[in-house]
């Protein structure tokens, strides 16, 4: 009956919040039900196909106090960095040289000048050194669109900026009250990153502490309303020293989370088919093995990290963060094995674009 009905909402035009939350809630048999069918369609409308996005911490400045993130302007210890562009350019030369085919330059929120001009020269510098070969993401918080408009001129192709918690009320409790941490704002540049067309992806965290499963029917929702062609969404961890962490006792389980989150993953697939879907670090910090896991279920995008080790350990967003000490090459192998392990390949040399996209605009 229950396997039945998991099928008929896979195959539905119109799947509804009812049908979401019935996925989001399965457990045991039919939960499993559900990743072979998520497995089916991703292997269907995206194939069996992972590709790599080489991660690049670029600095954990951020002039924002978001009360979940490791990061955050109010951590006053933490040593603040920023790559140099020698830094960047030799990561990014690695991810071509091993035919990653993109990377993400992802850093902490700061819209200065020199901010804008930072990554306007290393757009420019990577893609002079390598040959125009990579597809850039870049993760850096909101912006002007005079400034994404720069951006995508001097060669970013993909932007990823997560709403957090589509819930107003709810991204409310995770942000200050204040101008800068606006939930308008971050539609807005969700807007006009899509405007200026952006390859554009959002995400959420899962198993926050007020988040109800009505929450993230209503986040999943609206991926598929915004139509996004990327996301990136994984478990909430608390981060001792955040001011969240005093509700760390409204938390499910990780085991819970995990699951949640795998069941997000498989269910955003059966949504929205043809998109492409982060198996996100967040999941390995709650199982050794959660990225594969989240692959298995519908996730196709890895973000091997490539950010020199020295730094990691300041770019902790959260606890327990995986590949602390592991340098790129290592991580590389250790990556491919996990992928094989489940089946898959990794799509080297390919851009991986978003299917989603490209036949949004072809
Ligand atoms: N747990 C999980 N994800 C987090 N992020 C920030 N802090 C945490 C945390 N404690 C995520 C946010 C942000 C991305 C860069 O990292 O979703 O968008
Ligand atoms: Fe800054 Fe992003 Fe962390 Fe918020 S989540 S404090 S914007 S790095
Ligand atoms: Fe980093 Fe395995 S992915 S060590």
């Amino acid at each position: 009956m229950n396997i039945d009905r998991i099928g008929l909402i896979a195959g539905k035009k119109e799947i509804n919040s009812e049908d979401l939350r019935y996925l989001l809630t399965l457990s045991g048999e039919d939960m499993k039900r559900l990743f072979e069918i998520s497995a089916a369609i991703k292997k269907e409308y995206v194939g069996n196909v992972v590709y790599y996005r080489g991660l690049i911490e670029y600095s954990n400045r951020c002039s924002k106090n978001c009360y979940y993130c490791g990061v955050r302007v109010g951590m006053k210890q933490l040593h603040r960095y920023k790559l140099s562009d020698e830094e960047v350019l030799e990561a990014a030369k690695f991810a071509w040289q091993k035919r990653y085919g993109s990377i993400v330059i992802q850093g902490g929120e700061r819209a200065d000048k020199g901010q804008v001009a930072n990554i306007t020269r290393l757009l420019q510098k990577i893609h002079q050194e390598t040959n125009n070969e990579l597809h850039i993401t870049l993760s850096l918080g909101e912006q002007s669109e005079e400034t994404f408009r720069i951006w995508k001129e001097n060669g970013a192709h993909r932007y990823l900026l997560r709403i957090e918690a589509s819930n107003e009320e709810l991204y409310r409790k995770l942000h200050p009250q204040d101008e800068h941490h606006s939930f308008a704002k971050r539609i807005k540049s969700l807007e006009a990153l899509k405007k200026l067309g952006y390859q554009v992806g959002s995400g959420v965290m899962i198993g926050l502490p007020f988040q109800t499963i009505d929450d993230l029917v209503q986040d999943l929702l609206f991926l598929k309303e915004f139509d996004i062609d990327m996301n990136g969404m994984g478990p909430y961890i608390e981060h001792e020293g955040t001011p969240l962490y005093k509700y760390r006792h409204l938390l499910m389980s990780k085991d819970e989370r995990l699951a949640l989150s795998l069941k997000m993953v498989a269910s955003l697939r059966i949504l929205m088919k043809d998109v492409n879907i982060a198996a996100t670090t967040a999941m390995q910090t709650l199982a050794p093995d959660g990225r594969e896991q989240a692959l298995a279920v519908g996730a196709n995008v890895v973000m091997p990290n490539l950010t020199p080790v020295k730094y990691r350990k300041d770019y902790q967003l959260y606890e327990d963060k995986p590949c602390l000490d592991e340098e790129a090459e290592q991580c590389a192998s250790c990556l491919e094995n996990r992928i094989r392990s489940i089946g898959n390949e990794v799509g080297y040399g390919q851009w991986g674009d978003s299917r989603h996209y490209t036949s949004k605009n072809s």
